[in-house]
């Protein structure tokens, strides 16, 4: 049927291609970082040591996690110079499109890193990308409040650093709150990597054409925004508060099985997960947490997303066509109690996926059958015909 695309040999090597960093079983519900699971590592390991294991396929010894955490830390701060990138955009623009331009114009502030043909600078590139991602995503979150940027602490871990750049104010002293700090970190483990995803095939098109690694990650930022993919989060919290109440869940449920409704339920199904998204069930585990230790257990919308979890899969229609709530289901209920705004939901994906995006594009770059990608098609459309003048139409 018309569009209908055959991959050119050249393609393969980008589309569908051996990978050593990330296994998902859709049927067993199972996600692996090279090898470990997904489950083991965000209730033992901690982000910046599983950003190591991304990179570099083993679990780091203390000596290299140590210089690893250093040189992450140490690069957090972005080139003064790119503020005034920032002070360009209009105050109410969504914070995901300010961080596809500011991590695409960061290939004009680090030219030293761009030449991805210098096994070093592919490093540094990595480093300052997963070093400065949670310094412009708080940025472009403190710059559409209109609140003063906040400068990384080198004494503060990755996740409390990010905590208190997006919510610290000059006019008083921030202390990170470590249960906090705790839910955030394994948020950004949960969404470190998942495969050819819709994005990490864009990085990987991207980098096929030889593109610099800035422009690699700013086009899966890109890709990442839209509702079917990294915006679920924010569309799905959205769709919960529209709910409201647990009453009101059949209403939806009806829609979403309505094929003449275009309104699917966010959060709920996968492309690959045909028995659960392993990260959901950890999500969930931390919703309870977190709330509860907030104090907020009772959140009207925790209670809707758990009774829609529960009438949807007693749903025949939902367990014929094998849906279940996949990582964005419960992630936006955790974020919102941090006090983050639903714009930021996605901005925080993009965070934590940099490190996947970046392990994927290094390993596409030392593969020897890399050929640009370029996708062939069924062509459907008119013969070739003359060109008719206009006096004669
Ligand atoms: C992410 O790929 C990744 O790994 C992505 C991700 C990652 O970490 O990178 O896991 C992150 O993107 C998770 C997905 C977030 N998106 C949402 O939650 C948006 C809502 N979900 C849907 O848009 C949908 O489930 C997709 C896009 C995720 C998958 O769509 P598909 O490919 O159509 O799903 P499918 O083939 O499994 O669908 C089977 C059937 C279809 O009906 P039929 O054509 O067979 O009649 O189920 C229907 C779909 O229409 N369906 C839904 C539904 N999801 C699929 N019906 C109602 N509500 C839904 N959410």
């Amino acid at each position: 049927q018309a569009g209908v695309f055959t991959y050119d040999p050249g393609f393969t090597s980008t589309a569908s291609c051996d990978s050593t960093i990330t296994f998902i079983d859709g049927d067993e519900g199972i996600l692996t970082h090279r090898g470990y699971e997904i489950g083991d590592l965000a209730e033992n390991s901690h982000y910046l040591e599983v950003c190591y294991l991304l990179l570099y396929g083993e679990l780091p010894s203390p000596k290299e996690l140590e210089d690893f955490e250093n040189r992450v830390t140490n690069h957090t701060m972005i080139h003064e110079q790119m503020i005034n990138f920032f002070r360009g955009f209009r105050r109410d623009a969504h914070p995901m499109a300010v961080m596809v331009g500011v991590v695409g114009a960061m290939s004009a502030f680090y030219h030293d890193s761009t030449d991805i043909n210098d096994e070093w600078q592919r490093e540094v590139a990595s480093i300052r990308l997963i070093a400065k991602m949670p310094t412009i995503a708080a940025m472009a979150f403190k710059y559409t409040i209109g609140q003063p940027f906040v400068y990384p602490r080198n004494d503060l871990d990755y996740a409390s650093n990010f905590l208190r750049m997006c919510f610290a104010v000059p006019a008083e002293d921030y202390v990170v709150d470590p249960i906090l700090s705790r839910a955030m970190d394994r948020i950004f483990t949960l969404h470190a990597d998942h495969e050819q995803n819709a994005s990490t095939s864009t990085v990987r098109l991207a980098s096929s054409s030889g593109a610099n690694p800035f422009a690699c990650i700013a086009a899966g930022i890109a890709c990442l925004w839209g509702p079917a993919h990294g915006g679920a989060n924010q569309a799905c919290l959205e769709m919960l508060k529209e709910i409201g109440t647990p009453d009101r869940i059949p209403e939806f449920i009806a829609r979403a099985k309505d094929k003449n409704d275009p309104f699917r339920l966010m959060g709920f199904g996968h492309r690959v997960y045909k028995n659960r998204d392993p990260r959901a069930t950890v999500m969930k585990q931390s919703a309870d947490e977190v709330l509860e230790l907030l104090g907020v257990e009772n959140n009207p919308i925790l209670q809707v997303a758990k009774e829609l979890e529960k009438q949807a899969l007693a749903d025949p229609y939902f367990a014929e066509k094998k849906l279940f709530p996949n990582v964005d289901f419960y992630s936006g209920i955790i974020l919102e109690a941090m006090g983050f705004p639903t714009s930021m939901f996605t901005p925080i994906f993009a965070l934590a996926r940099t490190v996947g995006w970046i392990s994927q594009w290094k390993e596409q770059l030392n593969d020897p059958q890399l050929k640009i990608g370029r996708p062939r098609q069924l062509y459907q459309g008119a013969d070739i015909r003359p060109y008719v003048d206009i006096e004669k139409r």
